[in-house]
């Protein structure tokens, strides 16, 4: 039964433990690096969501031989050629400051009509040595100025269609009714679920 599964989420954003585990619920465990004892800055190397998330469950796997799976999120904007994307954690450089990525987001769009965006996310699992990815999108606008104080990233300037507030306005539950992260985590618990009956 996969609820006994020992899976690692190879992460060291705990804003994304608690969001994932906040829709998993009681349904499955997952542990994190930091409860794994596993210290390290897992290298985000390449071009796509799809290729920094194998990396990273490929780099867990060889250090510890289980299971697990990782994530990786972009913020995708129509006007900016889907800008930052794979870049957004390092938009504004090396430091990875949330807000100098937001700065420089708001200031690239400045002069843009077009203010669509999404959040694309990619989860890759690897399990008994086999890979699975799985994508969960969100679609939503950038707003002109920074509102709210929860979440984190991008999420002060992001308003999800369907709401007129942004991610950061949202408490946990609230964001992950719309959420990108949601919906890939929920195809991973299905793609689970279904494994755990064919056993
Ligand atoms: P990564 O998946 O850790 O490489 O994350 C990339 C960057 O995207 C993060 O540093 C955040 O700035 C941003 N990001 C990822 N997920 C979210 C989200 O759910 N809300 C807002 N920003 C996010």
């Amino acid at each position: 039964m996969y609820k006994h599964m020992k899976l690692i989420f190879a992460t060291n954003n705990q804003h994304k433990v608690d969001e994932i585990r906040n829709v998993l619920g009681q349904t499955l465990d997952i542990i994190t690096l930091k409860e794994a004892g596993i210290e390290a800055d897992i290298p985000e190397p390449y071009d796509t969501l799809e290729a920094n998330a194998s990396g990273k469950s490929a780099y867990i796997f060889q250090l510890t031989g289980a299971d697990c799976f990782s994530e990786d999120t972009g913020l995708e904007v129509a006007a900016l050629n889907g800008e930052p994307g794979v870049k957004s954690a390092r938009y504004a450089g090396e430091h990875r400051s949330f807000d100098a990525n937001i700065d420089k987001l708001l200031s690239n769009l400045a002069a843009k009509q077009d203010r669509s965006a999404r959040f694309r996310t990619v989860i890759s699992l690897l399990i008994d040595g086999k890979e699975m990815l799985f994508e969960g999108i969100c679609n939503g606008q950038i707003i002109t100025e920074k509102r709210g104080e929860l979440g984190f990233g991008y999420d002060p300037v992001f308003i999800p269609e369907g709401s007129d507030r942004t991610f950061a306005e949202m408490s946990l539950e609230e964001k992950n009714r719309f959420s990108h992260r949601k919906k890939a985590t929920e195809k991973l618990v299905a793609f689970l679920n279904k494994l755990s009956t064919n056993h």
